[in-house]
């Protein structure tokens, strides 16, 4: 038994349907920024397809939503059944790191959150970029160190978060090495970013990123389950010690876009 789940595995059990910071706000804000209105877009990594459905709905968007996770894309297929965007989306598995698209593709292509969480994110920038059109857009939010915290041992952070953060220099050059221009990004740092995870529900402070029920009754049960009690303890440490970085500003989260050039 893996006695070491990160925040991202006690998120993804929990069953909530968006797992990024910023919630549905940061995810308005991408459709805003690609003009997304009836285009064709890939989501490499779209979870339980909250997302997609969002933009098929809210932006016409005629979106391909793939992720690793079979349990994802049930429940995505599902959602989209449910919303009544069933035509305009289409879910299957598949890995970021080698997507199943043709080159010169999608008008857009997005990672909300799961860049970071891949063992090469400089390959799956590398694969949005090669399946977007020319002229088209890579959209990406990300975990980011913002500042130098000499005390703090980065890998094992990564590791409890389970995800890799890096400077947005670090993003943005990596953004370059795929092939993208014009790269423009936009801070979306702060724990009150964060608690728009829960689109669904108020939440002032950490300790109400689930209610006590949702705690006793579902996420308590599960992590024991699935981890044992040793993966309890060892998520509520890492939480007393990533709290801190966000609220203090070390780490926060940053939106970036980049463009694939026309051909001259
Ligand atoms: C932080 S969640 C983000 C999900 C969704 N984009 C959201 O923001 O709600 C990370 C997701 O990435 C998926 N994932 C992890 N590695 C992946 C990979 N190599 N290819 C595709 N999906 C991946 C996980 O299964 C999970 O659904």
């Amino acid at each position: 038994m893996k006695h070491k789940p990160s925040i991202e595995d006690i998120l993804e059990l929990s069953g909530i349907d968006i797992l990024h910071p910023g919630g549905f706000e940061i995810t308005k804000r991408i459709g805003e920024i690609v003009d997304m209105t009836g285009k064709k877009v890939l989501d490499g990594a779209c979870g339980r397809g909250t997302l997609p459905c969002y933009y098929a709905r809210e932006f016409r968007a005629r979106i391909t939503g793939i992720d690793l996770n079979p349990e994802m894309i049930e429940s995505a297929v599902k959602k989209a059944a449910s919303e009544g965007v069933e035509d305009q989306t289409q879910f299957q598995v598949g890995d970021a790191l080698c997507l199943p698209f043709e080159t010169d593709f999608f008008d857009v292509v997005i990672n909300e959150c799961a860049v970071g969480l891949t063992p090469d994110p400089q390959k799956c920038l590398n694969e949005m970029t090669r399946v977007t059109r020319h002229g088209g857009f890579v959209v990406i939010h990300e975990n980011t160190w913002l500042a130098d915290v000499a005390d703090v041992d980065n890998d094992e952070i990564a590791r409890r978060i389970g995800t890799v953060p890096y400077t947005l220099p670090e993003w943005t050059v990596m953004m370059q090495e795929s092939g993208l221009t014009d790269l423009w990004t936009e801070d979306w740092s702060g724990l009150e970013n964060l608690y728009k995870m829960r689109h669904d529900r108020r939440v002032k402070n950490l300790g109400q990123m689930f209610s006590l029920g949702e705690r006793l009754f579902n996420v308590f049960p599960k992590t024991i389950s699935k981890y044992g009690l040793k993966g309890v303890l060892y998520a509520n440490e890492s939480s007393r010690m990533i709290n801190p970085l966000y609220a203090n500003g070390e780490l926060g989260y940053s939106l970036l876009k980049g463009q694939k050039p026309h051909v001259t």
